[in-house]
């Protein structure tokens, strides 16, 4: 069976929840200290669906192997067209263009949806992640140094931006 996207449903957070917590929590990607709950997981993603912000799985042989997501950049109406995004892929299943093709369904999403600019917030050690973006066209913008704390350590923060042309909003 080829690799499908797809919106994400209910039945698909216990996979979501387990990518996350192994390749978020259990490295420095994320800077969740704790693996988080399938209750927890379940919130986020009715809080996301709710304000019409896009879940997406990719799914491969009946198994959810990735996700991704884009939810506000911050809170204030100002920041209205601009979004944060983050994207999970399986360990067992990287470099085989998993990635690339949930954040083609999100691009695609985001145009849709008139987002301007797509943030990624990444650990500066997190090369993968790094060479991914870039790759994806999105640019180096910011990098805060130490303003993470893990695994007993200070962490930078890298800041990568892709700007979508949209219409000139009212
Ligand atoms: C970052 C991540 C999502 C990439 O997913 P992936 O499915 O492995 O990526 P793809 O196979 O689609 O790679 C697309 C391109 O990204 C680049 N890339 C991906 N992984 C790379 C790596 N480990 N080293 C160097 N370049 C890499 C390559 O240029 C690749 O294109 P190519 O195969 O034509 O050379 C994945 O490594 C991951 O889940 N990491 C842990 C979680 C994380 O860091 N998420 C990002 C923070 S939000």
């Amino acid at each position: 069976m080829p690799l499908s996207i797809r919106p994400a449903a209910d039945a698909d957070l216990p996979a979501i929840t387990a990518i996350y917590n192994d390749a978020g929590v259990g490295t420095t990607a994320s800077y969740d200290l704790e693996p988080v709950s399938l209750d927890s997981r379940r919130s986020w993603f009715e809080q996301r669906s709710r304000a019409g912000f896009p879940i997406v799985v990719a799914e491969l042989d009946g198994r959810v192997i990735g996700y991704a997501s884009y939810g506000p950049f911050r809170d204030k109406a100002g920041y209205a067209y601009t979004v944060e995004h983050s994207v999970y892929v399986a360990r067992d299943a990287r470099q085989r263009g998993v990635g690339q093709a949930l954040m083609a369904d999100l691009v695609s999403h985001a145009r849709d949806r008139g987002v301007h600019v797509m943030i990624g917030v990444l650990d500066a050690d997190n090369a993968a992640s790094i060479a991914f973006h870039r790759r994806l066209d999105f640019a180096e913008v910011a990098r805060l140094p130490q303003v993470g704390r893990k695994f007993g350590r200070w962490l930078d923060v890298v800041m990568v931006q892709l700007t979508l042309p949209v219409p000139e909003p009212d």
